[in-house]
């Protein structure tokens, strides 16, 4: 079944929108089967985001996401990549579409609150960069 990385960003941890976020989540219908709340070490930054990194927002983007806890999950279910992009919403909250959870609650385009897998190879490697197998749970629905 398809998997995808979300990560809630810094400033989702500090303005309470853990809840808010997974609620969303959930609520759409897809399964939670891994969750960590930590810190982001300088070297897992700059892998998770090396397709970014001649680009000049790089090393603004690796201290934000090193500068305080965020919280890394991976979800499953059908159509779940494309589906949680399309939750999350443009890049840019500014162009976000209200209903998302950027249109609903970002205004700055570094500080966008939640980070969400573009495809399904990038899901396979952000997961596997992010989590061990042993810390994915297979259960819920989609494993009956
Ligand atoms: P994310 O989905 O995590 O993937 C790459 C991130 O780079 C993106 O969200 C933004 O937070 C960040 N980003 C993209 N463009 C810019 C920009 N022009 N300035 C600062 N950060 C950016």
């Amino acid at each position: 079944m398809e998997r995808t990385f979300l990560m809630i960003k810094p400033d989702g941890v500090q303005r309470g929108l853990v809840g808010e976020i997974i609620k969303r989540f959930e609520a759409k219908g897809f399964t939670l089967v891994g969750l960590k709340f930590m810190a982001v070490s300088k070297e897992l930054a700059e892998q998770h985001y090396d397709v970014h990194k001649e680009r000049p927002f790089f090393q603004g983007l690796v201290e934000f996401i090193t500068s305080s806890p965020v919280v890394a999950m991976v979800w499953e279910g059908e159509g779940v990549v494309a589906s949680a992009r399309k939750i999350i919403g443009a890049t840019n909250p500014l162009n976000a579409e209200p209903g998302t959870l950027r249109g609903d609650y970002g205004m700055d385009v570094g500080r966008n609150l939640i980070h969400g897998s573009d495809a399904i190879e990038t899901a396979q490697r952000e997961i596997a960069l992010w989590f061990t197998d042993s810390e994915l749970v297979n259960w819920g629905p989609t494993q009956k």
